[in-house]
């Protein structure tokens, strides 16, 4: 990046030139540079709008397309010099654009400001990058129903406060991570909206004189609308804390689901196999296999969770309009999108590859006395007040552990003991199999639910693309 002290475009009511200290402080291209192609697009539709009203002739208009459309060749192929001294993506393309075809490119800024411009970029930029990680979570989510479909009828344990609580279907757990992502589907989908407004023909903070035809501009980007108040379209920065917030619910989530891939591929748990491309091993220790991935998706929920902090302070007390604080959107905001990003693509390439390991998945049910609840509910169907049926239950579990058994263990008079209606037909609901197939109502675990709530979800996600 060069640092030569050339003429600033802003330049002409100073009398000395800048600290040279204060030129890198303030200068943004080190980072902003990645909104180059969206700058341009902007600039293109801008001159686009001011020959339509006259206010450039379609000729200077041409030549100003012409230079921007070489710059950005340029910049595509990595030939472009960015100077910090030209202190912005804005001015260095601009700049550049006079330098290429002369004069006439001094005549692309009419009516625009350098404030409704970058705020154009941002939710240009913005816009793009939440297709794209719509279509991650779209691609994670076929995963999880394919983990699903091969999982319906796997059995495994259930928990709450991470202790046994009833059995449950692999199949049905991975159906409550996809559900997960679908409301963060949702909220990217609903926060598109409010990014897709353009802030263009807002200018400095006022509008502008010249007769601009900001639905033209608007019509030309893409967007839905032109923002509705100038002095509101160059401040606020509500849209990109709205998609850092989706963003770090989305991470949250993730968090959520690695958490849970950790402790499964552990020697305890032992419930899913990470394959090896997955994983990473110990400089000290030869036998570990660490599931790195789902271990460093927990952590950089963090900084997704910190960059919503970051914006949301970087904006409140802000007065009205454009302030310099400003600035310090792009970073927090370009780390989110890589970081999820980076995580959505580590998550598509592991999660359809996971490996239960349906015996240790079934053992572990087994143990814990997880269908303790099939035995109150058999009893109040045969009549008994669900708290007496509690109590019941409870003396069994003890009774259970005392012998080291499972209640389908227990012989039936061994049962009976503690309730005289339990006949044999208890034993159907206190295997796991029972257990899981009597809960076969809409969002139950049952195998039969499961594989309802797949079909429904595959006619969903038809629909999506
Ligand atoms: N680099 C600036 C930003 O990112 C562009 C807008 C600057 N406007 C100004 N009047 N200084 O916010």
């Amino acid at each position: 990046m060069a640092n030569d002290q050339e003429n600033k475009l802003w330049g002409g009511r100073f009398t000395e030139s800048t600290d040279a200290f204060v030129e890198a402080f303030t200068a943004s291209v080190q980072f902003d540079h990645r909104l180059a192609t969206h700058d341009i697009t902007g600039s293109i539709a801008h001159s686009r709008m001011l020959a339509k009203v006259g206010v450039l002739t379609s000729e200077e208009s041409d030549t100003i397309i012409n230079g921007l459309g070489d710059i950005l060749a340029d910049i595509e192929m990595g030939q472009f010099e960015w100077s910090i001294a030209l202190e912005d993506v804005h001015m260095n393309i601009e700049a550049k654009l006079t330098e290429k075809i002369g004069s006439v490119g001094k005549k692309l800024h009419t009516g625009r400001s350098r404030n409704d411009q970058v705020a154009t970029d941002i939710r240009l930029y913005l816009r793009e990058e939440i297709d794209t990680i719509c279509q991650q979570i779209t691609e994670l989510s076929k995963g999880l129903l394919q983990q699903a479909k091969q999982e319906n009828d796997t059995i495994m344990p259930g928990f709450t406060h991470l202790q046994t609580a009833q059995p449950v279907t692999f199949g049905h757990h991975m159906m409550a991570w996809f559900e997960m992502l679908q409301r963060d589907y949702d909220r990217f989908q609903d926060c598109r909206k409010r990014v897709n407004q353009m802030p263009l023909g807002a200018a400095a903070l006022a509008g502008t004189t010249f007769p601009i035809d900001r639905a033209y501009s608007a019509d030309l980007l893409g967007f839905d609308q032109p923002c509705l108040n100038s002095l509101d379209a160059v401040s606020d920065r509500d849209f990109a804390i709205e998609f850092t917030s989706a963003a770090s619910i989305l991470m949250m989530h993730l968090s959520r689901f690695s958490e849970e891939l950790v402790l499964w591929a552990s020697a305890q748990f032992n419930f899913i196999d990470i394959p090896d491309r997955f994983c990473t091993g110990s400089s000290i220790m030869p036998q570990k296999k660490n599931p790195d991935v789902p271990e460093l998706v927990r952590g950089k929920s963090a900084r997704v969770i910190g960059s919503l902090n970051t914006l949301l302070i970087l904006m409140k007390s802000q007065p009205l309009a454009y302030n310099k604080d400003n600035q310090e959107d792009k970073e927090p905001l370009f780390d989110t999108v890589d970081t999820v990003q980076g995580c959505l693509r580590a998550y598509n390439g592991m999660v359809p590859a996971l490996k239960p390991n349906r015996d240790a998945l079934r053992k572990a049910a087994f143990q814990g006395y997880s269908t303790a609840t099939d035995l109150a509910d058999y009893l109040v169907k045969k009549g008994i007040p669900f708290r007496d049926a509690h109590e019941i239950v409870g003396k069994s579990v003890a009774y259970g552990i005392e012998q080291n058994k499972d209640l389908s263990e227990l012989s039936l008079p061994e049962i009976k003991h503690f309730c005289d209606v339990i006949e044999q037909d208890v034993f159907d609901v206190l295997t796991l199999q029972g257990s899981v197939s009597a809960r076969d109502h809409l969002g139950g675990t049952a195998p039969r639910q499961v594989l309802i709530a797949i079909e429904n979800a595959e006619k969903m996600l038809a629909k999506r693309l």
